[in-house]
Order: structure tokens, then sequence, then C-alpha cells
């Protein structure tokens, strides 16, 4: 079969399309023919081996995944061949990745498609829709009528907590850096949308949200939190989630935060057990259906162009250059 694999990290160039042989589907796996994956910063980061999850090489890289279960393993209970299944945390913790034509994946991580869902969407929407989703309700406990600050409204994670905290009756501020930005984070339900570069971005969040108490749920999605800022946002009894910025140290004003009762909560996907992933995933097709999530695709490529998937996503998350909204998913 055909993959994108690497033999050491490095720069985007350092992945290769070549042939490996097809997977056997141990007892708990199921082999799935890949239809389409799509493209996480966390892949440009175990490639350039700023994070290390690879147990050895070569490696197949990526963690996202949508298909048609070709045959499954003899103790799988879920899946039988012909299901179309999604899913992600492929590549991770010595697991093999998903950039190729077949992926051998135990059942935990897999995810019935809903019937009018595209495999390109299935896999646009896995990684970040999971994120997304266990941030909000698992670890900020999201009620109906919070507010919501999140950066980013058309980035991978922020298009899906814009969606995912209007399904839930949230009101929803965001922000983008131009006006195709801002006017995605429109389309997709917003109630107000800022350009992050505004010269008075806090009094305009401020005048948004202090009729209604404050912020009740702030999801950081930029690598660079500023606390100051977030925490005088925040309503009493408020949660901050941080999940991105490994080299982040910002400074963190302890008086502010403690006297208005805020919790502030990190969290990485990928610890999320398969319980906890599964009962997101299952949500997410509930909405799916109900037309309430529609993961956004940026860019559909070949799986042979999986280096220059790779340059864009760096270019767009570390380099901020603002050409991508939606994700980058890639078809073998
Ligand atoms: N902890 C976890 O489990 C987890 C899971 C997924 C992702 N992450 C991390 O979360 C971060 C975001 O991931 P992603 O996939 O959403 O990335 P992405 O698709 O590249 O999105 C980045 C977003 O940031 C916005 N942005 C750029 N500069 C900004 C600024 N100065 N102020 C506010 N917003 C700004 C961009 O808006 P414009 O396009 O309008 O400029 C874009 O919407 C990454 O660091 C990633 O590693 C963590």
């Amino acid at each position: 079969m055909k993959a994108a694999i690497i033999r050491q990290t490095g720069a985007p160039d350092v992945i290769e399309y070549g042939d490996l042989p097809t997977p056997e589907p141990r007892p708990t796996e199921v082999l799935v023919k890949v239809g389409a994956v799509a493209v996480n910063p966390i892949d440009t980061y175990i490639r350039a081996g700023v994070v290390s999850m690879i147990s050895h090489f070569p490696y197949i890289i990526g963690c996202d995944l949508a298909g048609t279960v070709e045959k499954v393993g003899s103790e799988v209970k879920r899946f039988k061949a012909g299901d179309r299944v999604w899913g992600s945390n492929q590549g991770l913790f010595g697991r093999r990745g998903s950039f190729a034509e077949y992926a051998s994946v135990d059942e935990r991580w897999l995810y019935a498609t809903p019937a009018k869902q595209s495999d390109e969407e299935a896999a646009a929407g896995a990684l970040v829709g999971l994120t997304a989703h266990m941030g909000l309700f698992l670890h900020a406990e999201l009620s109906p009528g919070e507010v919501v600050f999140v950066n980013g409204g058309s980035g991978g994670v922020g298009s899906s907590v814009v969606q995912l905290a209007k399904a839930a009756g949230a009101f929803v501020i965001t922000t983008g850096g131009s006006e195709q930005s801002m006017d995605i984070c429109r389309k997709l339900g917003a109630d107000l949308v800022l350009d992050y570069n505004s010269h008075n971005l806090d009094d305009q969040i401020r005048a948004f949200s202090l009729p209604h108490g404050g912020i009740h749920v702030w999801f950081e999605t930029q690598r660079e939190p500023t606390l100051d800022r977030t925490v005088s946002s925040m309503a009493p009894r408020g949660r901050i989630i941080l999940m991105a910025g490994r080299a982040a140290r910002p400074e963190f004003p302890v008086g502010p935060f403690y006297v208005k009762d805020l919790r502030m909560i990190g969290f990485a996907m990928f610890n999320g057990s398969p319980e906890e992933q599964r009962a997101a995933a299952d949500k997410l097709n509930t909405l799916y259906e109900f037309k309430r999530w529609k993961p956004m695709i940026g860019k559909v490529l070949p799986l042979s162009d999986a280096p220059l998937a790779h340059q864009m996503q760096e270019d767009n998350t570390l380099q901020k250059q603002g050409t991508i909204h939606g994700k980058i998913v890639l078809t073998p």
C-alpha cells in the first residue's frame, strides 16, 4: 500500500510517499480502507521531533482518518466489513499513523460515520471536533445561556468550538484576523465576531459579555495566552481552558484569579480515555445529523502531497499566515 512515512524527524520534506506492506488487523483491530485523512498541528510537531511519540521508523504520519471497513480482527464487536468509520488518535503513543491507503485501528478509536457525511468531512472534523467537545463539556462543563469566548473562530479548533457552543445554547464571542475569517465566523453562527487586531478588542468583548456577568468559558486556542486580559474578562466561577502553547510561560494574575472563584483547566485531547472520546464522537455524529455541526474543509490534496500539506499547516498555525480556513484534507 502507499503511505506517507518518515525515517527521521525534521522539516516537511522528510516525509516520503512510498510503499509499505498492508497491515493485518490484530484481534481488536479494524482494517480501514482510508478514504480521507486530515492534518493537525500535532502531526507537524511529531514530524519535527518537538513532541516525542514515535516508537520506531519508518513511522506513518497522521492522527485522523475516515474510510470503509475492509476486514475486522477476531475480537472486534462494533464493526463489520463495509461499515463507514472515522476516528483520531492514531500515530500517538506507539500507534501507527493514518496517512496510508489502509490503516489497522483498534476499534476503541473508531466511530460510525453518519450516512450523509463524506469521508473528507468526517476526517476534517475528527481531532478538532473531539477537542472542542471534550474541552467545552467534559472539562469546562458549559451550560446553556453562558458566554463562551474563543480566539480564531475560523481555525480548526475554533470553528468547532463556535458550532458546538452555539448548539449547546451558549452566547459565542470569537475573533478573526481578516474579513474572510470574520465572515466565516458569522456564518458559523457566532453572536459577536471581532478583529483580533482591533485596538479596542477588550472593550468590545466586555460591552457584550458584562450584561451576562462576563465570560463563563474562555477557550484559548493561542500558543501565547494573555492571562491578565483573560482573567479580567471572566465572570465569577468562570472556566479558562488552556490547550495550546507547550513553550508558553505567561505571567499569571493570582489575585484577580482567585477572588472570582475562577478555574483554569489544561487538557490534551489524546489523554481522553476511549470512553470519553467515544461519548464526544457520538454527540458529534448526532449534531451532524441535526445540521448543528459541519467540519470545515479548507483544502483537499492527494495523499502524495503530504509534505506540502504539513508545510501549509505550519505556515498557518506557527507562522500565522491566515491562508487556510478550515482543515487540510488528503485523499489516497
Ligand atoms: N490540547 C489539545 O488537545 C489540542 C488539540 C488540537 C489543537 N491544539 C492546539 O491548538 C492550537 C490551534 O489549533 P488549530 O488546529 O485550531 O489551528 P489553526 O487551524 O491553525 O487555527 C489557528 C487560529 O488562530 C487564529 N489566530 C492567529 N493569530 C491570532 C491572534 N493573534 N489572536 C487570535 N487568533 C489568532 C487564526 O485566525 P486567522 O486565520 O483569522 O488569522 C486561526 O483561526 C494549536 O497550537 C494546536 O497545537 C491542541
